[in-house]
């Protein structure tokens, strides 16, 4: 089920899923927490910190399981988003490195780094709170519109419109990598309860294609009709094109 709430602005909406994500904490503080990447979450994450410094949280004991990862690229290159997480969020608050779980963007054996991260998703008991962002075509972390849906962590070749919205965190387009390894569409549905964040007018359109009541793997994100506890966080321009 889709709880939508619209928020006056970017600035609410954030505030609005920290408050989320902190009561999640507060109420069990071992929670398993899935993070995301991108700009829409980076709000979320300021006020996150806020609330760690003013005392009123603390994630010393929950464990982190980030969506997905650039093949390619380690931990320390700038633009991994383990860098990223690391950077903008873990770092200013109290996670160490031993909470962290990523899936591998560097490995031998493809298959046995996705069979890892589903074994430490499973280990942990599943997420109990996964953050999301949308793709403007209505990816999740980074599963592209496709045939099927591909259910557990899993390579994927980056769709065109994805290399090149992300490619403006690189220097150059040709520097994007082609590929990443993702949480798939089983693994993210398996999570208790999902807050979906969507700020932008870009998104307005794969929002409003995930309350058609249609379930298309050609718009990943529509799936998530078919969870029972999903919140839907937009703003007025990401909400742009439902109908009132
Ligand atoms: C990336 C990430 C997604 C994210 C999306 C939107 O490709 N893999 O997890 O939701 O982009 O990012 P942004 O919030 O910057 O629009």
């Amino acid at each position: 089920m889709l709880q939508l709430i619209v928020n006056e602005n970017y600035h609410a909406l954030s505030k609005k899923a920290a408050q989320i994500v902190a009561k999640q904490v507060q109420e069990k503080p071992t929670a398993a927490i899935g993070f995301a990447t991108g700009s829409t979450p980076l709000g979320l994450y300021r006020e996150l910190i806020q609330m760690y410094q003013r005392k009123e949280v603390s994630f010393d004991r929950i464990t982190t399981f980030n969506l997905d990862e650039y093949v390619g690229l380690t931990k320390k290159h700038s633009q991994s988003y383990y860098h990223f997480m690391w950077e903008n969020f873990f770092s200013k608050v109290d996670i160490k490195e031993h909470q962290i779980h990523f899936p591998d963007g560097v490995y031998e054996d493809a298959d046995a780094a996705c069979e890892k991260y589903e074994r430490q998703l499973e280990e942990a008991g599943g997420v109990d709170l996964q953050i999301l962002g949308i793709g403007a075509n209505g990816h999740i972390g980074f599963n592209e519109p496709a045939d099927t849906f591909t259910m557990t962590t899993h390579i994927v070749e980056l769709a065109e419109q994805t290399i090149e919205a992300n490619s403006r965190f690189f220097a150059d387009k040709s520097e994007v990598p082609r590929k990443a390894i993702t949480m798939g569409i089983g693994s993210i549905m398996k999570a208790k309860s999902i807050l979906l964040l969507a700020s932008d007018e870009s998104k307005a359109e794969a929002i409003r294609d995930i309350f058609t009541g249609i379930v298309d793997p050609q718009i990943p994100a529509s799936i998530l009709q078919l969870h029972p506890n999903v919140m839907v966080l937009v703003n007025a321009e990401a909400a742009s094109l439902l109908q009132p």
